[in-house]
């Protein structure tokens, strides 16, 4: 049995969705639980030609052998998480805690006005405001909602059962360390902690029984929305070095700089990582794109990810060279 949980390292966006789906597969867990903030994530998943954006299911979603799990410390949207299930196929394997919050117009109003979104630059999700409210006392519970009825099962007790009967389970982020509300540049972070410790409490998955953590770091630093960015480089070096993206929930264009040492060191501090997963090494490398043996990398990208190993004393197991699925290196034993 083992837990492993993927969490951000940077800002968000490090293509966690990738990685997860890719374990998703490869490991074969029983369970995929999400924690993290609500619907303010974006994670694309390509499959084949299929590209899927995802904002509510886990990112697992693709091994239809598993169970996909909400967690209680999330924050949900009914409308967007229905439609997901529908739309990707994954009714009758999708669950949701009775103890996750919910999204409603009155959050999305206010997270649409004011400084959460002109001074923050919140993604209007409502996530925010409704963790607000739970703070308060005042949200809504999945079990209040009988269009998420069927969908209730008692996550915490799942995950763990699966634990103790010997299968694996995946912990999913959402975010990234540096939007944490306790770790991150405040003010300008999510309403939650997004770090491995706050994931799992997300879920219910106590300290000692988590294995292995793994932090996702992208090749290079993006960030949406306001908040400090060292070295941020301007939009048209961004765009020569091959690195404008746009977000996936905001569709905003991503702010870049080049891969963050000081950053990196303090995200694996404060996460605990056991393992890191490095993913679009081909933006860097392009000809490392779809790789999946370590032998094969040029000698200028084995000396990125050997840096990187003797940098953060902890080894980068799992390589991204390209966005589907399969495009990984594994050297994880
Ligand atoms: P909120 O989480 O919608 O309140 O937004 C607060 C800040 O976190 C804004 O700068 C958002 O752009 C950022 N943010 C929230 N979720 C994500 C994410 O999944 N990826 C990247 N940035 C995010
Ligand atoms: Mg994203």
């Amino acid at each position: 049995m083992t837990s492993t949980v993927v969490v951000g390292g940077f800002f968000g966006d490090e293509g966690k969705g990738k990685i997860i789906s890719y374990l998703a597969i490869k490991d074969n867990p029983k369970i995929i639980v999400r924690g993290g903030a609500g619907p303010n994530a974006g994670h694309t998943i390509r499959d084949g030609d299929k590209i899927y954006k995802v904002r509510m299911l886990p990112s697992g979603f693709l091994n239809k052998n598993a169970k996909v799990m909400i967690g209680p410390g999330v924050v949900i949207n009914p409308d967007i998480l229905l439609k997901e299930i529908h739309d990707f196929g994954a009714e009758g394997r999708s669950f949701v805690d009775k103890h996750c919050g919910i999204i409603e117009e009155i959050h999305r109003t206010r997270d649409s006005k004011g400084d959460l979104k002109e001074k923050i630059g919140s993604t209007g999700s409502g996530t925010g405001p409704a963790n607000a409210d739970r703070a308060m006392r005042i949200l809504k519970l999945a079990k209040d909602f009988d269009s998420l009825s069927d969908l209730i099962v008692d996550v915490p007790e799942q995950i763990n059962s699966a634990l103790a009967n010997n299968e694996n389970v995946l912990i999913e982020g959402t975010q990234g360390t540096f939007l944490s509300l306790w770790h991150g540049t405040y003010p300008f972070v999510t309403s939650k902690d997004v770090t491995a410790s706050g994931i799992c409490a997300d879920v219910g998955l106590g300290p000692t029984k988590v294995d292995e953590v793994i932090v996702v770091f992208k090749s290079y630093v993006t960030r949406v929305g306001t908040g400090p960015l060292a070295k941020e480089l301007t939009p048209e070096e961004a765009e020569v070095k091959g690195w404008s993206e746009f977000g996936t929930v905001t569709g905003r264009q991503r702010r870049a700089a080049d891969f963050d040492f000081d950053l990196a060191r303090r995200a694996i501090m404060l996460n605990g990582a056991t393992q890191i997963s490095i993913t679009k090494l081909d933006v860097l490398f392009p000809d490392c794109a779809g790789m999946t043996s370590y032998e094969k990398l040029s000698d200028e990208a084995k000396s990125f990810v050997k840096n990187i190993e003797r940098e953060l004393n902890t080894p980068v197991t799992i390589i991204g060279t390209g966005p589907a699925i399969n495009d990984v290196i594994d050297r994880r034993s």
